[in-house]
């Protein structure tokens, strides 16, 4: 097990579009895993893609810590995800990255979305979630096809430092885990 290194926005492993897992249940995937875990522990965020610790591979984990309005989700690793949106609507929420540290941006997501993957016993996971762990999912989900969420971002105006989020204004639609604007590296 050990610690790894983030990869930052600019490294060109984030613009990478990652390779499909082959056999989620190879120890070598257990092991970066592993060591994912180990990572995302340390450095404190609800979740990481493999491509942030610098393997282009399409497995990411993401959880729903508490105080998010929703039920709360254990980390679920997932490989090779496939994501559908439910539905027409769109929701605004503050997202901050590990990979671009110290900022926060507001950013336009489908508020219901359905994902499929495989977990590293092999078996299918498919769910349908909002909120929250919607955004988490899709965040994650966007490293894997090399796309950080300033990207997704129509106006860079709400492109703002950590330390600057008391300036800004609530949500005109916040939900109840986006009435602070802390937002959560991801
Ligand atoms: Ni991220």
């Amino acid at each position: 097990m050990a610690i790894l290194k983030i990869a930052r926005m600019g490294h060109p492993v984030l613009r990478q579009v990652a390779h499909v897992v082959p056999d989620p249940t190879a120890p070598e995937l257990l092991n970066l895993a592993g060591d994912m875990i180990e990572t995302l522990e340390d450095i404190g965020g609800a979740g990481l893609a493999a491509p942030q610790v610098h393997e282009s591979v399409r497995l990411v984990m993401f959880q729903v810590p508490p105080g998010r309005g929703q039920e709360e989700a254990p980390l679920l690793i997932l490989c090779n995800p496939v994501i559908d949106p439910i539905g027409d609507e769109i929701e605004w929420g503050w997202e901050g990255c590990l990979s671009v540290p110290g900022l926060r941006g507001l950013v336009p997501r489908p508020a219901t979305v359905r994902y499929r993957g495989q977990g590293l016993d092999g078996k299918m996971i498919d769910r349908t979630v909002s909120g929250f762990h919607a955004r988490v999912v899709q965040h994650e989900c966007d490293h894997l096809d090399g796309v950080l969420y300033p990207q997704r971002m129509p106006d860079l105006t709400h492109l703002v430092f950590e330390s600057e989020m008391r300036h800004q204004a609530p949500l005109p639609t916040a939900a109840p885990d986006q009435t602070e604007p802390e937002g959560q590296e991801e």
